[in-house]
């Protein structure tokens, strides 16, 4: 705590002896994004996928927490992925986020991890998502139409990883 304290003391000195200081733009300033109540998940026999999280992160109001949202459309009730959610077709109701999912098309027996990429400020986090975390159900294995999938690991996480470094 004693760490915590002084370095938070230089910083406010290095904001004063700075007449206009710089936002902090490193990812160790921004983060960890904390996502909770992640949801991802095709309807039974719908052919899109409905997707969901809250976010906060120590440089963005925590109450209320940021509501994200997309729908991306499949194109196909069989689907067993959850699709791609590129830039620009995933929602928040706070401009300063973006974020993108990819769960690429994999084979039956050779399924993929997702890919999801929060920015904040132009900082981006990266998570991935293991294939165990997503729960494929063929349900009627003669009907190629039926099957379901959603996301299946934890609805609260921390994206910690930040590739652009800092
Ligand atoms: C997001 O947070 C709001 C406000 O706290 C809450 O009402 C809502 O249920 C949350 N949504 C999810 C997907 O967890
Ligand atoms: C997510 O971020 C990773 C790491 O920078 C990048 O390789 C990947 O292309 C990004 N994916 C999307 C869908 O933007």
């Amino acid at each position: 705590m004693k760490s915590i304290f002084s370095l938070a003391a230089a910083a406010a000195l290095v904001g004063l002896s700075n007449s206009t200081p710089l936002p902090d733009a490193t990812a160790a300033a921004h983060g960890p994004y904390h996502i909770s109540g992640f949801f991802a998940s095709k309807p039974h026999l719908s052919s899109g996928c409905r997707f969901e999280f809250n976010l906060t992160s120590p440089t963005l109001p925590s109450t209320p927490p940021v509501y994200c949202w997309a729908s991306v459309e499949l194109g196909f009730s069989g689907a067993t992925w959850l699709g791609y959610v590129y830039q620009g077709l995933g929602h928040c109701d706070n401009e300063r986020v973006d974020w993108t999912f990819n769960h690429p098309r994999g084979a039956e027996t050779d399924r993929n991890d997702a890919v999801f990429n929060v920015t904040v400020d132009g900082v981006l986090g990266t998570y991935r998502v293991p294939k165990e975390d997503i729960y494929v159900n063929l349900n009627d294995e003669g009907n190629p139409f039926d099957n379901d999938v959603s996301y299946s690991g934890p609805r609260e996480f921390e994206i910690v990883d930040f590739p652009g470094g800092n």
